[in-house]
């Protein structure tokens, strides 16, 4: 009998290293999503459910929730639908404890809801900021940042106990830049990205991973007051290096990389997927473009 130990496998030997695409697999993970009932947050939604995980959906329509979790449960995985409200005080916390008694835990969280200016109301969702009432900064500042912080703190109990924690937040490209007409909305993402930062620090060593994805123009309700083509849409457009909007699906992929084993090493970073549009050109790209259909400043 020899007395030589076994020489151990490295885990980057060859036969050990997982195939690349086996670490966007989130199986088994239980996974919350709010705004999950249409736009992006469905589609992140789905794109979880493809890769393995079981959801708890989070929104205030029942009716749209629903649609949600059947699709979900197409793809063969469990979801609960969570309605709530994440403007008033509290919902997000009671959102959270929800869903991880109905999933038996939280791995993954992507805090997607969020509301422009105005938006579903008689506002203009573009408007010069002097022309904006405090009202619809309150607004917009309790469902995209108040609510953010609420349900970053329920969440972290759960996520610290996880052995594959991972906390995504929707904010926005608006959030990377300066964006007149939009500056409530643009303020409350910019501070989501800070509040990843300090928490993906802060909660480095208990196992948990925060990151922010920042989409760019994509297509979904919240978009649907520009069209898909006439004057405002060409002009939006004209800013976006690829020129194009993004389709709901090209951020839930982005969304998925974060959440998942694929992205392991990356913390307290703020994804774009924008067609470059917060991309500084110098003034030098040199591509037409029309004149703005606003009055700005
Ligand atoms: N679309 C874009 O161009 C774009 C660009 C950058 C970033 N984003 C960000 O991506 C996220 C999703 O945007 P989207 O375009 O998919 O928007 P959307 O189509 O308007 O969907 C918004 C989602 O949030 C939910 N929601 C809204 N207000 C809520 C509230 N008070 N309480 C609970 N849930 C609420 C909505 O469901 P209910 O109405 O049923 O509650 C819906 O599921 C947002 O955070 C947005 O800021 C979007």
């Amino acid at each position: 009998m020899s007395t030589t130990a076994p020489r151990p496998i490295h885990p980057h030997t060859p036969a050990a290293r997982p195939h690349p695409v086996d670490r966007y697999r989130v199986g088994g993970a239980r996974a919350l999503v709010t705004g999950a009932s249409r736009g992006i947050g469905r589609a992140v939604a789905l794109a979880l459910a493809d890769a393995g995980a079981d959801l708890a959906l989070a929104a205030r329509t029942t009716a749209a929730l629903e649609s949600s979790v059947a699709a979900v449960e197409e793809r063969g995985r469990k979801a609960f639908p969570v309605a709530g409200d994440l403007a008033l005080p509290g919902t997000a916390a009671e959102v959270v404890e929800l869903a991880a008694a109905a999933l038996g835990g939280l791995d993954i969280v992507v805090h997607n809801a969020g509301i422009l200016p105005g938006d579903g109301g008689p506002v203009p969702i573009l408007a010069p900021f002097q022309d904006t009432r405090q009202e619809h900064w309150v607004q917009v500042v309790s469902v995209n940042l108040n609510a953010t912080a609420e349900l970053c703190r329920a969440a972290h109990p759960h996520l610290a106990v996880s052995d594959q924690a991972s906390l995504v937040v929707m904010s926005s490209a608006a959030g990377l830049m300066g964006t007149p007409l939009l500056e409530a909305y643009a303020a409350t993402k910019a501070a989501q990205v800070s509040l990843v930062r300090s928490l993906a620090v802060a909660w480095a060593r208990q196992g948990i991973r925060v990151n922010a994805l920042c989409p760019g123009w994509t297509r979904t309700d919240m978009t649907a007051f520009a069209g898909d083509t006439g004057p405002l849409f060409d002009w939006l457009m004209s800013h976006v290096p690829m020129g194009r909007q993004a389709e709901p699906e090209e951020a839930a992929r982005a969304a998925l990389f974060l959440a998942s084993p694929a992205s392991s090493y990356v913390t307290g970073h703020a994804l774009v997927v924008d067609g470059g549009l917060s991309v500084p050109d110098g003034g030098l790209a040199g591509t037409p473009k029309p004149a703005s259909p606003f009055a700005v400043g």
